[in-house]
């Protein structure tokens, strides 16, 4: 299982380029943070390896990736459904039992630090509990490939460190994680950096 970017360019206006010939081989457990000021071009990176976006020169392969997952910047969840739904979901959706999903589902929620409020709903957590619930979901679908996006943003600084700490477990279970990030706690939460300076034109 790899993504392998070759010589990826991209420029929205075929003048100015936001980063060029960027080599980079993604691999499983590993989890790299992806840096670069405001604009700089991480979340249009993160489309690119997503293959939503056709990059401007390059290419993008893929090695035995079938499952991709998004964790945006902002927790999406349903309001009146409790942390333990949330997790389960994606685990009954690939045909485990209701027993297995939930004996699961602990696990993750326990490696996020969200056991103890396994049965809140989501409209009573922090933002840095929905975070870090939304993490915990994002891994229990089983991406090969899981991309984040600024998961600290929204956050206060004590959160956004909460947050950060989690982040490690996000490969443990084998995928490959990138993380759109400017915040550094998060960065140096990761195995691996990639900054977008090192290609910037
Ligand atoms: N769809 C688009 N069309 C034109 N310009 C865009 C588009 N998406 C992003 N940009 C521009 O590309 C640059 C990089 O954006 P982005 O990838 O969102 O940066 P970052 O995530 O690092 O803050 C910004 O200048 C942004 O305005
Ligand atoms: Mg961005």
């Amino acid at each position: 299982m790899k993504v392998l970017l070759e010589k990826v360019a991209h420029s929205f206006d075929e003048k100015t380029f936001l980063f060029k010939d960027l080599n980079y081989d993604l691999l499983p457990n590993r989890t790299y943070a992806l840096v670069g000021p405001s604009g700089s071009g991480k979340s249009t990176l993160l489309s690119i390896i997503a293959k939503w976006l056709e990059p401007a020169a390059g290419d993008v392969k893929y090695q035995n990736i079938d499952k991709i997952n998004w964790v945006f910047q902002n927790p999406h969840g349903v309001a009146n459904r409790t942390v333990l739904d949330h997790v389960c979901l994606p685990l009954l959706a690939q045909g485990n039992t209701e027993r297995s999903a939930q004996r699961q589902a602990k696990e993750f929620l326990e490696l996020f630090g969200l056991l103890n409020i396994a049965d809140s709903l989501f409209k009573e957590l922090s933002g840095g509990e929905a975070q870090r619930l939304m993490l915990a979901r994002g891994i229990a679908s089983k991406p090969n490939l899981l991309l984040v996006d600024e998961p600290t943003a929204q956050l206060d600084t004590k959160t956004a460190i909460s947050v950060s700490d989690r982040l490690t477990h996000l490969a443990d279970k084998g995928a490959i994680v990138v993380i759109a990030t400017h915040d550094e706690h998060t960065r140096d939460a990761c195995t691996d950096v990639i900054d977008l300076v090192n290609w910037a034109v």
